[in-house]
């Protein structure tokens, strides 16, 4: 199942949600962005820290990303063994990670792990271009929306619980920034699939939202059901 939507439309707790109960791995490639991102900032060619630089530092973070290994299991993410999950929702990370996510050699790497990890099994995988590029087949494709107003307020809910303070206003400018680079870039840009299912979960909660997609998988499955021979 391919999940798709901008930031904060609430895909990452209801993929999770929906692959806990259909029995399915669960695939945040959100976060493996945001690893690599993290990766970059520790070997200092971050595209921020490179703009002066004759490549922007596309060598060094070609380099960077050919030393890094990622692996996802149960909700965390080791790079080169340690786990970095702890380090991936942080302002630094935050503020790159559309940038690093734009470019292609490391959209390349990512798409082919992301694909590698759902030749293993089931999995719900979340993201941008889940349904438009990675899993242009994939069985049930839904794309996620919400308010915008409403997606920074969840944000800002996330980062209380986190412990952050950061204005709402703050956080819906960072959110209307985000989107713009997420769908504007030129490769595998944050785009319905045609053939995906358009849920608005503005005013709906997390449960409701569960319960919308369940139906849809279980509705996919009669059809095909009453299809078949
Ligand atoms: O879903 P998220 O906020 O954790 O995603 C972090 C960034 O990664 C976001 O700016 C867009 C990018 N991303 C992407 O380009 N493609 C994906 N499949 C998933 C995330």
């Amino acid at each position: 199942m391919a999940i798709d939507g901008p930031s904060g439309a609430g895909k990452s707790t209801v993929a999770r949600l929906l692959a806990e109960q259909l029995g399915f791995a669960f695939l945040d490639t959100g976060a493996m962005y945001r690893a690599v991102t993290w990766h970059f900032l520790q070997e200092g060619c971050a595209p921020a820290t490179c703009a002066g630089e004759p490549d922007r530092g596309a060598e060094r973070m070609r380099r960077a990303l050919a030393t890094a290994r990622l692996e996802l299991s149960a909700g965390r993410v080791l790079l080169n063994g340690r786990d970095v999950t702890p380090h991936l929702r942080v302002r630094e990370v935050e503020s790159q990670v559309s940038m690093v996510s734009a470019l292609p050699f490391v959209r390349t790497a990512m798409r082919d792990l992301q694909r590698a990890v759902a030749m293993q099994g089931p999995v719900v995988a979340e993201g941008r271009d889940m349904g438009s590029v990675v899993f242009p087949n994939a069985r049930w494709k839904v794309y996620l929306d919400a308010a915008p107003s409403e997606r920074a307020r969840r944000r800002s809910r996330d980062f209380e619980r986190q412990g952050r303070q950061v204005s709402t206003t703050d956080v819906l400018d960072e959110i209307n920034v985000r989107d713009r680079l997420d769908s504007t870039r030129s490769d595998a840009p944050l785009r319905q699939a045609p053939d995906a299912l358009y849920v608005d979960s503005t005013g709906l909660t997390t449960e409701a939202v569960v319960a919308v997609l369940l139906a849809y998988v279980r509705r996919g499955d009669a059809q095909r059901l009453r299809a078949a021979p």
